[in-house]
């Protein structure tokens, strides 16, 4: 199979209004917002770069522009930092042109992550058999999660995902997978998803995670599924299809860290961790971390 072992284009829905996290999504998209100092889709770049991929197929709304800019040159800005001596930050601010191949693919309406996906069928090459997405909202580490995914397609074929586990509470708020075993621990057969089940019809506490290796497969029947949870065209239920015809869906059991910036209550956390991995703010975080924990402790303890 040609071209069978290298991911070379990894879609990113980002299109979506960032309405949990109003009203600063007003005027900065979601996708923009800083986790330390770089925004999250800057983060997602250098992950699909590592994953080896070339081209970024952004998804974005007409009025989302600003997540395509970020990728511009900023050439007059890195000239006034390097005549003033900010070496690291102009080449902090030239890092985004050099990462990947950004190309904008343009969502009207916001029908839904499936029917992102599906516009993303056009800037693929003929020859691309496989693609990868990777939703903006999900971090997760160690990123070497999707060169693991393109191992266990190699040797099952099909798609493959990147799955969590949560707490069976929580369960309806993602895409759930119903499982086999197989011979790797790490590594399950799906034989089903549903999109974000009542906790009590959930197959399993198994859940997605915004990462998703998928066969070409998917564009036919991304076309073919009808508007499921929330009116909207899901991602899960093309899946869901593929698995019901036959096509191999397995998952890849994430071991590692995981935040959801979608939302106030994931962003914060995240912010916390890289802030106190950071070798400028980590020391000073930590500490003043300490002092606030203790000042709270009395009420939320
Ligand atoms: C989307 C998917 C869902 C998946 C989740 C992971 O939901 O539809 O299947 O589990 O991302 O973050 P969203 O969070 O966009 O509602």
């Amino acid at each position: 199979m040609a071209n069978s072992t290298s991911v070379r284009t990894v879609v990113v829905p980002a299109a979506g209004m960032g309405t949990r996290f109003l009203p600063a999504t007003k005027t900065v998209p979601k996708e923009l917002l800083p986790v330390v100092d770089t925004p999250g889709i800057e983060m997602i770049a250098e992950e699909a770069a590592g994953a080896g991929a070339t081209r970024l197929a952004i998804v974005t709304s007409p009025n989302k522009d600003e997540v395509m800019r970020h990728f511009d040159e900023f050439p007059e800005l890195v000239e006034i930092l390097r005549a003033r001596g900010k070496d690291e930050l102009a080449t902090k601010v030239e890092r985004a042109a050099q990462i990947i191949q950004p190309v904008a693919v343009v969502q009207d309406k916001p029908l839904g992550l499936g029917h992102a996906v599906g516009l993303a069928e056009s800037v693929l090459d003929d020859s691309e058999e496989f693609f990868a997405v990777m939703l903006p909202d999900d971090v997760i580490e160690p990123t070497a999660a999707m060169s693991e995914m393109i191992r266990v397609r190699q040797e099952h074929g099909g798609s493959v995902l990147l799955a969590v586990e949560v707490d069976p509470a929580h369960v309806s708020n993602y895409g759930v997978f119903d499982i086999e075993t197989t011979e790797e621990d790490a590594v399950k057969k799906v034989v089903g998803m549903v999109e974000k089940p009542a906790a009590e019809d959930a197959p399993s506490n198994l859940v997605a995670t915004g990462r998703y290796l998928l066969d070409r497969s998917i564009f036919d029947a991304l076309r073919r599924i009808e508007p499921g949870k929330g009116g909207e065209l899901q991602l899960t239920d093309a899946i869901d299809l593929l698995i019901s015809e036959g096509h191999p869906v397995h998952v890849v059991v994430h071991d590692g860290i995981r935040h959801d910036l979608g939302n106030p209550a994931g962003f914060i956390p995240a912010s916390v961790e890289f802030g106190l991995r950071h070798p400028k703010y980590g020391p000073a975080l930590f500490r003043d971390i300490e002092e606030i924990l203790e000042k709270y402790r009395p009420q939320l303890g």
